[in-house]
This record gives structure tokens, C-alpha cells and sequence, in this order.
């Protein structure tokens, strides 16, 4: 048996790598070479069995301590070092909330005024009972002109500035649709009457100036039923520009024009006050082209397979570019295609800003 000395030397060197050990898994390996199985102090106590019931009267006592002793000062260890880490956690970790509030990226991005508007028409028609419709950019013939009852060779296909594509092996064209109308006889082909929707979209003219885009965007809307008449066409238009254009004395003017596809056809003006580059809706003695629309020819109706004698109603379209830059004082159209982001940052809206009737439209 080792003697007193050799014991407190033993434990003098174990408690020494106790101290010494500045991590938990060190401290571990030290508590294995001591206490493990095969530790030394393990060692020691197997060797209580082979001694005289003499010897084992003091060497009992003495590893029994020993053991105890090595054993609290692991434990001692062990939370001292748990409790440095989460210190040294903590001082990492610390968050001064005195600092100021750094903008996340959803209030820092923004929507573009075009998706803006586009979310408050919808909303505007959607509480009208409108369904939401859309049709394909690239366009035949027949739904973009023929359909919409344009005559072969007619002018008003020239006035379209129409993209067109190559010619296919049958000299049919394909074409980039130059208004949403086409919209109006996929839909109601595919549908059963009464119809009312709206489909806004992309829609293409070989134009480009301050207020023309080759890429721009419509909203079309279409009603059909037995009844629906001119009436029902004004009432929906003057609702649709004094929500849209948030002021409650916006007056329409409407003015004999002409589209194929519809009979009457009209345009509709609004009443607006021109104060050098601004322009206010609602007021003064001006009036402004906004849209145009009609009662749907029956011609049209044939052609998307419904009775005209059993089936009328009314279409309109207009420039969803423009509604957007007369209702937020957008000087010009080419800005909404450039993502200039300085453009983008003074115009947009933020994307929590969601349009609806109840909660404001661009409040
Ligand atoms: N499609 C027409 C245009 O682009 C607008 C319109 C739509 C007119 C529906 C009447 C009815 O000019």
C-alpha cells in the first residue's frame, strides 16, 4: 500500500490538473485518470482487498477521503468553469438597446407605384363583385383583332403600332397583344354568362415618348347579362374614379368615340385643374381622357359564342401607367421601367402599406 506521503503527493499532482484544466472536457480527462475505472485512485481502492483487515483500518479512510476530496473539487471546478462561459456568453452576446433601430429589409424595400395601383384597382372592383381574369401577352390574330370584330384590313389595326412576330408556315401571325380586350373573348369563351371581371395586364405598342411606353399596362373590365346597360356602365366608372382617385366630386364626361368592339363607344373624360405640371382630379375646368369603353358590339358576343339577341352588356379599358401617374404626379412614364432606385425609393410604397376600401388605399 502507498504510503501517507505518496498518497498526499497523488493528490497534490490530481488537484493541481484539476485547477489547471480550463475546459470542461480537460477537466474530464482528469476526472477519468483519477476516478475512472482504471484511474489511479481507482487502482488504489481495488487494492483495499488484498490488505490485512489492519492495513485497511487506516487506508480505507484515508482513499475514502481522498476520493471525496478529489471528487468535491471536480464538482467545485466543473461550475466555475460553466459559470465563466456563460459570463463570457453574456458579454458577447449583450445587445445595447439604447441603439437606434436598424430598418429591416421589408420596410426598407418598396413596392413600385404600378403594383400599388394595380392592388388598389383590384381592390376597388373586388368590393364591386369584379372576378380577377388574365389572358396570354403574345396574342393571334384572330383574339386581338378578328374576334373583337376588326375587319381584315381595317385602319384600326394600323392605329395598334402592333409588334408583330414571324410568320408561321401557314403565314398566320403571332403578335404581342396591344390591349387586354382580347381577355374579354377568352374569357367568355371558356365561361358560361352572367360575366363581370376585370384582367389588367401587359400590353405592347411600338410607341415610346413621355407618356408611351412599348410595354405598358391596361385594366380591362366586361359585364355581361340580360340587363346590364349604359346606366349600370357610368355608375360602375364614376364609383370606380372617386374610390381610385380618393376625392368624393370626381365628374366624368363621356364622349362618343369608336372601337370595333363595342356600339356606342365612348371616351371618358374627368374633370381636373391643370396648375402648370400639376394636375388635380376632381376640380377646375379641364378635362382629361382616361378610358374607353362601350356596350359590347354583337359581333363580339358571336364570336365568343354567346346570343347577342339574350346577351349584352358594356367593356371598358384603360392605362394603368396612367391612372398611376395621374393619381401620384408622375411626371414620366419611361421611370416606371428604369429601377432607379432613387426613383423607386421617392415614389414606391412601403410593402406593409396594403391597399384596401376599409383601411385606406394609399394612406
Ligand atoms: N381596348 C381599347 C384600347 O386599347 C380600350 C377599350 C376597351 C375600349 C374596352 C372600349 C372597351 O384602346
Amino acid at each position: 500500500m502507498a504510503d501517507i506521503q505518496d498518497l498526499s503527493k497523488l493528490e497534490a499532482d490530481i488537484v493541481a490538473a484539476i485547477v489547471a484544466a480550463n475546459d470542461e472536457a480537460t477537466l474530464d480527462a482528469v476526472r477519468v485518470a483519477a476516478l475512472g475505472k482504471k484511474g489511479s485512485v481507482s487502482d488504489l481502492m481495488k487494492s483495499l482487498g488484498g490488505m490485512s483487515a489492519e492495513e485497511r483500518q487506516t487506508a480505507g479512510p484515508a482513499l475514502n477521503g481522498l476520493k471525496d476530496r478529489l471528487t468535491e473539487a471536480l464538482a467545485a471546478r466543473k461550475s466555475a468553469l460553466t459559470e465563466a462561459a456563460l459570463e463570457a456568453r453574456l458579454a458577447h452576446e449583450k445587445i445595447d438597446v439604447t441603439l437606434p433601430v436598424r430598418e429591416s429589409a421589408i420596410e426598407a424595400g418598396r413596392i413600385h407605384p404600378l403594383s400599388q395601383v394595380l392592388d388598389e384597382v383590384i381592390s376597388i372592383f373586388a368590393d364591386m363583385g369584379f372576378a380577377y381574369e388574365q389572358g396570354p401577352d403574345i396574342e393571334s390574330d384572330h383574339y386581338n383583332f378578328t374576334a373583337l370584330n376588326f375587319p381584315e384590313a381595317h385602319p384600326a389595326r394600323e392605329m395598334h403600332d402592333t409588334f408583330y412576330f414571324e410568320p408561321r408556315a401557314d403565314g398566320s401571325r403571332l403578335l404581342l397583344r396591344t390591349h387586354t380586350s382580347p381577355v374579354q373573348v377568352r374569357t367568355m369563351e371558356k365561361g358560361k354568362p352572367p360575366f363581370r371581371f376585370i384582367c389588367p395586364g401587359r400590353t405592347y405598342r411600338s410607341d415610346s415618348d413621355q407618356t408611351h411606353t412599348p410595354q405598358f399596362h391596361q385594366i380591362e373590365g366586361l359585364v355581361i347579362d340580360e340587363t346590364t346597360h349604359m346606366g349600370h356602365l357610368k355608375w360602375v366608372l364614376e364609383e370606380f374614379l372617386r374610390a381610385f382617385f380618393e376625392v368624393e366630386g370626381v365628374e366624368l364626361r363621356m364622349r362618343p368615340s369608336f372601337f370595333p368592339f363595342t356600339e356606342p363607344s365612348m371616351e371618358v373624360d374627368v374633370r381636373c385643374a391643370r396648375l402648370g405640371n400639376e394636375i388635380r382630379i376632381g376640380e377646375g375646368d379641364d378635362w382629361l381622357e382616361i378610358l374607353g369603353c362601350g356596350m359590347v358590339h354583337p359581333n363580339v358576343l358571336k364570336a365568343a359564342g354567346l346570343d347577342p339577341e339574350k346577351y349584352q352588356g358594356f367593356a371598358f379599358g384603360m392605362g394603368l401607367d396612367r391612372i398611376a401617374m395621374l393619381k401620384y404626379g408622375i411626371p414620366d412614364l419611361r421611370a416606371f421601367f428604369e429601377s432607379d432606385l432613387r426613383w423607386l425609393r421617392h415614389y414606391g410604397f412601403s410593402a406593409l402599406d396594403v391597399p384596401s376600401l376599409a383601411g385606406g388605399l394609399s394612406s
